[in-house]
């Protein structure tokens, strides 16, 4: 199923999504929408939940790490979003109106969200504007009701039911914070009505700040119509506002993951609370995993594999049938079928093992690749290596492939011994069917079928069909 876009709207919907606060209560250097969550930032995961309603336009109003919020919002939307600079940064409403020039002449729904509400719904945001819509408002509020609304804008309604007010926490009676309908801080507005009423707001209230929440009541005051929709599920339109609540959600997101790939999936869990899969990730059924296992990024796993505990697979592909072993890493690597890794291997960089590999105990991999049942089992760094179909590599093999200023390729071609304790002084190549005896420092080619050994190793011997 497609989630619904904006297309079946009469209006044109401009999103706008405020990102420029701090986030006081975060205790951070860091501005709040760059804290991640299921390894993205806030901000990543409302842009994609508004790009998937494929509005005219989304605005981003950024103001706090101003760079490095653009970034993550350029990554998350492919550079297709609009910016606009709050210079200061004096409440909601200052932040909508530092958007006036790209949107108050706009003629269009401006679909207002803050940077900080994360799981909100594509489907949830396309019911609001529809309901603006259909209801033909000035400005239409999505609400929720809490068991505890601490810290959250109360909505005010009168006797039969309609909008009366927002009112911030701060600025409640104690009669109005027993309120326990509260306002999501998503909302559309008609763009030309928004700015006008903006123009009236002023800073009358605890924090001296411009609110976005005081439009409503002036258009209501405006003899505007003014709607609430209220949504039946609070955590998706909750704030992050303290590390304690994104603790919370991220607890909450990985279970849901785990438990999707349970349910749906057919994977096997040992332990689903200390396992960690990202929601972008996949893994394959009949799949084990074991304890304090993470799935990071966009990583696939293919299906019967295990991973044992204690392992982390960030962006990289696993086939079918691959074992990890206990404390692995494998970073940006792929791992065709009935692989062996581990335990304590490290893969990294582009790192790809064909068919039946086996990469060992305390085995570092970078930018290599390594053939068709080929091992290599003990102690071992291999860097810009490319490794041929059945060698194996003894133990405590080093490719020495940096120079102290460049870095250089090693070769070794199919049916090759390394004897352990290999040096191969990159650049060099290890022609078919030859073997280097323990301790060899391998500083030039070796042809096919030939011993080499000593340091620097020299040729011993060309061997024969049987001895290679
Ligand atoms: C706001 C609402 C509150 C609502 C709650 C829902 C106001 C005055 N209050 O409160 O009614 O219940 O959201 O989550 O709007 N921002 C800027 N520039 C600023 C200030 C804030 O861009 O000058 C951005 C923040 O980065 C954030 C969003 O606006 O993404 C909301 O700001 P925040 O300070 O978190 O508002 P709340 O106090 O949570
Ligand atoms: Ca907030």
């Amino acid at each position: 199923m497609s989630s619904p876009s904006t297309n079946n709207l009469t209006s044109a919907v401009d999103v706008l999504i405020l990102a420029a606060g701090l986030g006081t209560r975060m205790k951070s250097g860091v501005a709040k929408v760059l804290h991640k969550l299921d390894g993205k930032p806030l901000i990543a995961h409302v842009c994609r939940a508004a790009a998937k309603l494929a509005p005219r336009r989304i605005y981003v109003v950024v103001g706090h790490q101003a760079e490095q919020v653009q970034s993550s919002v350029d990554e998350a939307l492919d550079d297709k979003a609009t910016f606009v600079q709050q210079v200061e940064q004096r409440g909601t409403g200052d932040a909508v109106l530092a958007a006036k020039d790209a949107l108050a002449a706009a003629d269009s729904t401006v679909l207002i969200l803050s940077g900080d509400v994360p799981l909100i719904k594509t489907e949830t945001l396309h019911q609001l504007l529809a309901t603006h819509e259909s209801e033909k408002m000035a400005g239409t509020i999505l609400t929720v009701r809490m068991e505890n609304p601490t810290g959250y804008g109360r909505v005010v309604r009168d006797d039969a039911g309609g909008f009366v007010k927002i009112v911030e926490q701060r600025d409640a009676t104690e009669e109005e914070r027993q309120i326990r309908e509260i306002n999501s801080g998503i909302y559309c507005f008609d763009s030309k009505k928004l700015f006008a009423a903006l123009e009236q707001v002023r800073p009358t209230n605890s924090q001296s700040e411009y609110y976005l929440t005081d439009v409503p009541a002036i258009l209501k005051r405006n003899n505007e119509r003014v709607g609430l929709l209220l949504h039946p599920n609070v955590r998706e339109v909750s704030g992050i506002n303290t590390r304690a609540e994104l603790a919370e959600f991220e607890n909450l997101i990985r279970r849901g993951n785990v438990r999707r790939l349970m349910l749906d999936g057919g994977v096997t869990f040992i332990d689903p609370s200390h396992s960690y899969v990202s929601g972008d990730a996949q893994i394959g059924r009949d799949c084990i995993i074991h304890p304090n296992v993470h799935v990071d990024g966009t990583s696939v796993i293919g299906e019967g594999c295990e991973l044992q505990q204690g392992s982390r697979v960030v962006n990289s592909r696993l086939g079918n049938r691959v074992t990890v072993k206990d404390h692995c890493l494998i970073v940006d690597s792929d791992i065709a079928d009935d692989c062996s890794v581990g335990p304590f291997a490290h893969l990294r960089m582009g790192a790809r093992m064909h068919p039946q590999a086996v990469v060992g105990n305390f085995v570092e991999v970078k930018k290599s690749t390594i053939g068709r049942g080929t091992k290599s089992m003990h102690l071992t760094y291999l860097g810009d290596a490319t490794i041929g179909e059945k060698v194996n590599i003894g133990a405590g093999t080093v490719t020495c492939n940096y120079d102290g200023k460049h870095k250089h390729p090693t070769i070794i071609e199919d049916n090759v011994r390394i004897g352990s304790d290999t040096m191969l002084v990159a650049p060099v190549k290890v022609g078919k069917g030859s073997v280097t005896a323990a301790g060899s420092v391998v500083t030039e080619d070796v042809p096919p079928n030939t011993l080499v050994a000593g340091v620097p190793a020299k040729v011993k011997k060309t061997l024969t069909e049987e001895q290679s």
